[in-house]
C-alpha cells in the first residue's frame, strides 16, 4: 500500500514572513500519517525549510533548471534547491508549460513560460541526480478532452518525461494528473474519471520504466481539490493523494484536506 502524499502548491503567493506564519499555523493542525510537502515560491523557500525543520513536512521548489550553474539569468538549479534544503520539486506544471485553466494570456505572453516535455525530462533527471523527488505534472486541456485525446496526451507526456530514467529512479518519483481545465477554475474532475486517468498515468509509467516502478511510484490528482471533495478523490484506488493549489494557502483548509488523506 502506497503512503498518501498531499502537496500544497503556493504558486506566486506568500512572502517569507507569510510562509513562516502559515507553517506555524499548520503544524499543530496536522493529523494522520500522510506525507506533506509545501511548495513555496523561491524567495520563501529558505524560510519554509527553516520553519519545517525537525518535522515530517517536506519542501519543494516549483521548478528547477537542469544545469547546476552557469550563465542562465533568472534560473534556479536543482543543485541550488537541494543546497537550500528542498526535498522535492514540482516540474511540468501546466502553468510553467504556459497553459492556464482560467487566466487566458495572449499567445505572445504564454511563450514566456515555454516549458516542454523535453525540458521536464532534463529537469527530472537533474532533480534525481541531486536527491530531490520530482513531482511531474501531466494533464490535458479542455479542447484536448473534448477531442477525446485525454489518454493519448497524458500517455505522451509521461513517456517523454520519463525517457532514459532508470526504473529504480522512476520508483522514487511522483506523478500528478492535473487536468488543465480543472486548475484554479473550481471545476473538479469527478472521482471516477480522476481515478481512471490516474490509472492511465500508472500504466504509462509501467510502459516507460518496467514493472517495478508503477507499484511504488505515487500518482496524485490535482485541480480544484477542496476539503469537501478530497475524501472522495483520495479514497480512489489509483489516487495516492493530491497536489493542491488555492486550498493550500490557508492552514485550516489545507489541514482538512491533509486529514482526508
Ligand atoms: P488548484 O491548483 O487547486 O488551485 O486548482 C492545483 C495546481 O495547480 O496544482
Amino acid at each position: 500500500m502506497r503512503k498518501k502524499l498531499v502537496a500544497g502548491n503556493w504558486k506566486m503567493y506568500k512572502s517569507a514572513g507569510e510562509a513562516r506564519d502559515m507553517v506555524a499555523a499548520l503544524l499543530p493542525l496536522l493529523s494522520g500519517d500522510a506525507d506533506v510537502v509545501l511548495c513555496p515560491p523561491y524567495l520563501a523557500l529558505p524560510a519554509t525549510v527553516e520553519a519545517c525543520a525537525g518535522t515530517k513536512v517536506g519542501v519543494a521548489g516549483q521548478d528547477a533548471f537542469w544545469l547546476d550553474e552557469g550563465a542562465y539569468t533568472s534560473q534556479v538549479s536543482a543543485a541550488m534547491l537541494k543546497a537550500a534544503g528542498a526535498t522535492h520539486c514540482v516540474l511540468g506544471h501546466s502553468e510553467t508549460r504556459g497553459r492556464f485553466g482560467s487566466a487566458d494570456l495572449p499567445a505572445s505572453q504564454v511563450a514566456a513560460f515555454a516549458e516542454t516535455d523535453e525540458t521536464v525530462n532534463l529537469k527530472a533527471r537533474a532533480c534525481l541526480r541531486h536527491g530531490l523527488v520530482p513531482i511531474v505534472c501531466v494533464g490535458e486541456t479542455e479542447a484536448e478532452r473534448e477531442e477525446g485525446r485525454t489518454d493519448a496526451v497524458v500517455q505522451g507526456q509521461v513517456a517523454r518525461a520519463l525517457q532514459d530514467i532508470e526504473p529504480t529512479d522512476v520508483a522514487r518519483m511522483v506523478l500528478a494528473y492535473e487536468p488543465v481545465w480543472a486548475i484554479g477554475t473550481g471545476k473538479t474532475c469527478g472521482p471516477d474519471e480522476a481515478n481512471r486517468v490516474c490509472g492511465v498515468v500508472r500504466k504509462a509509467v509501467a510502459r516507460a520504466a518496467g514493472d517495478a516502478a508503477p507499484g511504488a511510484c505515487r500518482v496524485l490528482y490535482g485541480g480544484s481539490v477542496k476539503p469537501d471533495n478530497a475524501g472522495a478523490l483520495f479514497s480512489q484506488t489509483e489516487i495516492d493523494g493530491g497536489l493542491v493549489g488555492g486550498a493550500s494557502l490557508d492552514a485550516q483548509t489545507f489541514a482538512r484536506i491533509i486529514a482526508a488523506a
